[in-house]
């Protein structure tokens, strides 16, 4: 029967991503083992999280178990986590020609009250040959190969996307495998909510405070957007993503690059929206164009449904 055929085919990440990897025939196989790494710290944050380990262990025991997972993988060369300072350097022996940038554990002011939260990464390609150095992973998020999320919620999401359009998955916990659940997602091109911070309204820019003033007297007779903000952005993307809207973390008087950042929160989300046929913007540009200069630099953010993100556009180009 078409249900049981269903039920017995899994196709999880690892297969999901060897499908893709037929469109690369040059590819080793590399990518799918830099992935496997990345699911497999996953899963081991997801345990830890519904185990409800508190927030300080749960901050440096999630990004211990991502530089381990990711240097044993053998196929990364630089790493940059919201944790360290610094980026690390793969010793050459276990070498590999990825770049993986992540926020190991997203949301950790949630963490206590049990709200969701989540790990966000991003994956570049280097240069081979030369020694790495920091620049390469300075790049522009559009060089990104690869983006995703995983939310530890009331289910365990996994979103990726790896250039060709973004597909979730859920983790079976009786398998401990994610299975594909929402394949080809599409961002609504209008939605009805917004998602921001308005304890900081007093400090915005004007196109901002004109954009969410709209959202809520709304001039075209239309009505009101609802307002939600869980204060995790994976939750708030991840909603997003999948009921349609805005997620804004703009720039205000006390933080004119706004609190998120580049590397490993603005340019993964921005990729998925993108891919999902959304759009992501900084209040100058489109996000992925954006080229960090240092490894923890933040940027004003505005993602979500296309036609969302045309209007704050709209405003900030008559600003100027
Ligand atoms: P992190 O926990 O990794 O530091 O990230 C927290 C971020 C992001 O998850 C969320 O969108 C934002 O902080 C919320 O900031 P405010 O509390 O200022 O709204
Ligand atoms: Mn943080
Ligand atoms: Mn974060
Ligand atoms: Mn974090």
């Amino acid at each position: 029967h078409a249900a049981d055929a269903h039920r017995t085919d899994l196709m999880t990440i690892t297969r999901h991503v060897l499908n893709e990897q037929t469109k690369h025939p040059e590819s080793r196989g590399d990518f799918t083992i830099l992935l496997s790494h990345i699911v497999l710290g996953c899963k081991f944050v997801c345990t830890a999280v519904n185990k409800g380990e508190e927030q300080k262990k749960l901050d440096v025991l999630s990004n211990e178990v991502f530089i381990k997972a990711l240097v044993s993988s053998g196929r990364t060369c630089i790493l940059v986590s919201e944790e360290d300072d610094e980026a690390t350097f793969v010793e050459p022996s276990k070498r590999g020609k990825y770049c993986v940038v992540f926020d190991p554990l997203d949301g950790s002011s949630n963490i206590d009250c049990a709200v969701s939260i989540g790990t966000i990464f991003g994956i570049y390609l280097i240069k081979e040959g030369a020694e790495p150095k920091l620049e390469d992973v300075l790049q522009p998020g559009k060089n990104m190969l690869a983006a995703g999320y995983c939310m530890y919620g009331s289910s365990c999401q996994f979103v990726l996307s790896t250039g060709t359009g973004v597909n979730g998955f859920t983790l079976d916990p009786s398998l401990g495998e994610f299975i594909l659940t929402h394949p080809d997602i599409k961002i609504p091109k209008k939605g009805k909510i917004y998602s921001v911070n308005e304890g900081n309204a007093k400090n915005w820019d004007n196109p901002t405070a004109k954009y969410v003033e709209r959202c809520k007297f709304p001039t075209d007779g239309s009505p009101a957007k609802s307002l939600r903000y869980i204060g995790s952005m994976v939750a708030d993307v991840h909603r997003t993503l999948l009921y349609g809207g805005i997620f804004l973390y703009p720039a205000d008087k006390k933080s004119p690059s706004g609190k998120l950042r580049v590397l490993y929160e603005v340019f993964p989300m921005s990729f998925l929206m993108e891919q999902a046929g959304g759009q992501a913007f900084t209040g100058k540009q489109r996000a992925l164009d954006l080229v960090p200069t240092q490894i923890h630099e933040r940027s004003p953010i505005f993602l979500g449904s296309y036609d969302d993100v045309e209007e704050i556009k709209a405003l900030y180009a008559a600003q100027v």
